[in-house]
This record gives structure tokens, C-alpha cells and sequence, in this order.
């Protein structure tokens, strides 16, 4: 058998009474005054990631990330470490930079000031002309707190914040053997979505919604709620965990391919040495992590030998409050992270990170079904109208899930919308939604 890896933190995320029941409002998902409360309680004092810390690898090299009607500077100091900054001027506040890049300094485009990337103040026009005293020396750019974690650049707003580890207890943890600060962006898409930022997080919350909206799955990753585990954290993060091997109930056609066969395949294992397919399903899987403990240092995955047998083949679901999730297999990352529109709170923005572990030459993202170079992706940004709009990433399992917002947003709105009746394996969207109402309560979890 595998081995099980729980957490002393960790309660059980199917079952309903683990939650307190609250309702779960219509309003939350279309209204501007929920969106403002949002802002106010929860966005300005979480922990955001700004990119990834391979791209700011030398002094002077800055990241920004905007966020609703925010903007936040990061950049890398001359003593290697980070610091961040609001992206706006602290003469009239005009925003200093709009893209990332790398400069020794920030000239504001609109009166000069020239800024040192560590938030003095160098230099300004008519420095005599101000009665209240030079401004250099004086005055300096607002700063956030910066920190790192998993290769992640993170920022809070609320100097209150708990420290990052503590924010994303017990997930550092949890993930330890995980060397994802050496993990390379294969791919960086961003997606307008027209939906609620929200629909993903309930969406990632459960796996309910698998069979019937993505059935390519159950054939290679064994989603059902029986045989999964279900994991809800003190700091409102959760997860589950699936196996590596295909469902026994969603079996394809005798007579046609299996899709498990090629994972088999890959790691040297003839599926046709198996007897019966709950024997190819139950056998091949530990036959899988065998093969993989064996072989995968040879093949560039170095870190497998860190990995226990539980983290060679299962898949992990993380989603950490509010609006990141990651499945964080041996071979790569599939990492999401969904934001709100600045001022429509009928649309979002959804990021789709591939991460790869770096081995030499080309790899094989995880659920894809192309090779992706091993280089850093570029960024590309995209309207969703329809899946038209995004179709070369049909082979992605959110392209499905995209398809469901537009239609989820319409039954927000409707007059007909019901309290969720909920499965149990959906406890963690309520658990979602209580969490959310207690930072909007002004109760966030661990400040
Ligand atoms: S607003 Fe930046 S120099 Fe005036
Ligand atoms: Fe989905």
C-alpha cells in the first residue's frame, strides 16, 4: 500500500460537520457592495503572489503586479533580497511603472522624480523650490511586506499580516520534499473569464463536478470520493488527495485504448502483463511507483528520491484561500491562481501556470498532450468569448471548466437560485464560503 501523509493540522474536508452551516448568499457572487467588502477585509490583507522569483534574478530587476485597481512594484536590491513597494509616485502618486523590467531607477514619466528601486527618493526637479524642505531624503515610496516561498514572490498589504509561513501553514510542510523554487514556467496564460472570481474557488473546492464535466480524467487519476482524501486547514486552505491509477467504476470500453496503458508505457511497464483491469489498475499503480523510484533520477528527476511512494504517483489538490490552487505531481505543477476584474464583479481573471521540474531537453507536461519546451514561458493574455478564444488549450482540464462560467454566472442571477444542496464531498466550498465570511466579518483565521 502507499504510504498516507496527514497532517496533525488536518480535519476532515468531507464531513458536513466540520462546518458551521452558513448559508451560502446569492448576492456574494454579482453584488459591488460585496466586492468593496472584499476588498476592504480580505484583498488588502492576504498574502498575493507577484510572480515567480526567477524573474527578478539580479539587482535592479523589478516585477509589478496589478490587482483590481492596485498596482505593487517588487523589486530585487542590491544586497540580493526584495522589496516591495505601491506602484505610485510619492510626489502626486502618478503610477511609476507599468510592465516589468529592470532599471537602475524609476524616473516618475510625470514631474521626474527619480526613484532608487529600494523607495528613496534620488533626485527631483527644482529641489530648492519646495518650502517644506528638500523632498529627497524626506520622502519615500509606501512600502509592502515582501516575502518568498516555493519559488513564489508573495506581498501583503496589511502590515498586520501573519508571516507567509504561518499564513500558508501547514502547507510549507506538507510539501517539503517539493523542490518547487527550482521549477521553470512553461506555461504563463492569463484568461479574462466572464464569471465571478469565486466560480473557481468552489469549483477547485470540489471534485464532484469531475465525472461529468471532465470525463477524460477518471481513466488515469481515480477521483472518486470513496477511495480519495479530504483535508481542510485551520488558515482556511484545503486539499484533496486522488490516486494515480484509473477509477474502478469509470472503466472505457474493453475494445478500445486506455489512456493508463501510456502511462504504463511510459515507465517501462507492459499493460498487457495484467490479468484483469482491476489487477492493470490496483497492480500497475504500485508497479507504477516502483518503476518511477527506479527510474526517474536516471531520467533528470532528481528530487524523486526525496519523494515518498504516496508523492511519486497520487494527485495532490491544494487550494489555498482564496484563489490559488496547484496540483503538485513528481513530474511537474499545474498551478491557477483566479483574481477579480477591477470593477465588474461578473468577471475575473484566471492565470494558468504549467511548472516543470528542470531536466535536461524536453518534457512532457502532466494532462497535456503536447511536449512543451523547457524554458520559461512568455506571457499571453487572453479574452475568453467563447472556447474559440482559447482553443489551442483545449488540452487543458480548466478548458472545460471555462466553458461552465459564463453559464454559472446566469444561475447567480436568477431568481431560481436555491441555497447548494451539497454533497459531502463538497464540504470544502462551504467551508470556503465561511472562511471568506469571517474575514469580511473582520475575523480572518490567524491575525
Ligand atoms: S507625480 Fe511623480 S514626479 Fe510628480
Ligand atoms: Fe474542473
Amino acid at each position: 500500500m502507499t504510504d498516507i501523509i496527514t497532517h496533525p493540522l488536518a480535519i476532515d474536508g468531507k464531513d458536513p460537520r466540520n462546518t458551521r452551516g452558513d448559508r451560502i448568499s446569492q448576492d456574494r457572487y454579482y453584488s459591488r457592495e460585496w466586492m468593496q467588502r472584499e476588498w476592504d477585509h480580505m484583498w488588502t490583507r492576504v498574502w498575493h503572489i507577484a510572480g515567480r522569483e526567477n524573474q527578478l534574478p539580479d539587482p535592479g530587476d523589478y516585477i509589478v503586479h496589478d490587482f483590481m485597481h492596485e498596482s505593487v512594484i517588487i523589486a530585487r536590491q542590491a544586497d540580493g533580497s526584495l522589496k516591495g513597494f505601491y506602484n505610485a509616485c510619492g510626489h502626486r502618486a502618478q503610477k511609476l511603472v507599468h510592465t516589468n523590467g529592470s532599471q537602475d531607477s524609476w524616473t516618475c514619466p510625470y514631474h521626474g522624480w527619480e526613484w532608487s528601486t529600494d523607495g528613496s527618493l534620488l533626485d527631483a526637479c527644482d529641489r530648492d523650490d519646495f518650502p517644506q524642505g528638500d523632498p529627497v531624503g524626506k520622502i519615500r515610496l509606501i512600502d509592502v511586506r515582501v516575502d518568498t516561498w516555493g519559488g513564489f514572490v508573495w506581498y501583503t498589504m496589511d502590515d498586520k499580516a501573519p508571516p507567509l509561513l504561518k499564513y500558508l501553514e501547514p502547507l510549507p510542510e506538507v510539501y517539503k520534499n517539493f523542490p518547487f523554487e527550482t521549477m521553470v514556467r512553461v506555461r504563463w496564460v492569463r484568461v479574462e473569464i466572464p464569471c465571478n472570481w469565486k466560480f473557481s474557488s468552489d469549483n477547485f473546492n470540489e471534485s464532484y463536478h469531475t465525472r461529468t464535466a471532465h470525463p477524460q480524467v477518471p481513466p488515469i487519476i481515480d477521483q472518486d470520493h470513496f477511495t480519495s482524501r479530504f483535508e481542510m486547514f485551520p488558515m482556511g486552505h484545503a486539499r484533496i488527495i486522488q490516486m494515480g491509477r484509473p477509477s474502478l467504476r469509470d472503466r472505457v470500453p474493453e475494445d478500445q485504448p486506455h489512456p493508463f496503458d501510456d502511462t504504463l508505457r511510459a515507465w517501462e511497464i507492459d499493460p498487457a502483463s495484467y490479468a484483469t483491469y482491476e489487477d492493470k489498475a490496483m497492480q500497475g499503480w504500485l508497479d507504477l511507483k516502483a518503476a518511477k523510484r527506479r527510474l526517474g533520477p536516471q531520467r533528470g528527476y532528481r528530487h524523486f528520491d526525496q519523494l515518498t511512494d504516496e508523492e511519486l504517483t497520487e494527485s495532490p489538490f491544494g487550494v489555498l484561500f482564496p484563489n490559488i490552487a496547484f496540483g503538485a505531481g513528481a513530474e511537474g505543477m499545474s498551478f491557477f491562481r483566479w483574481e477579480p476584474h477591477r470593477d465588474d464583479p461578473e468577471k475575473c481573471y484566471f492565470d494558468l501556470w504549467e511548472l516543470a521540474f528542470p531536466i535536461d531537453g524536453q518534457y512532457r507536461a502532466r494532462l497535456t498532450e503536447f511536449a512543451v519546451e523547457m524554458k520559461e514561458a512568455d506571457y499571453d493574455f487572453r479574452i475568453y468569448s467563447g472556447p474559440e478564444a482559447v482553443a489551442d488549450l483545449h488540452d487543458q482540464v480548466v478548458f472545460q471548466d471555462w466553458a461552465l462560467a459564463p453559464g454559472q454566472q446566469a444561475g447567480w442571477r436568477s431568481r431560481g437560485y436555491q441555497e447548494p444542496y451539497l454533497a459531502a464531498q463538497e464540504t470544502r466550498v462551504r467551508r470556503f464560503h465561511e472562511v471568506l465570511n469571517d474575514y469580511l466579518d473582520g475575523k480572518p483565521p490567524g491575525w
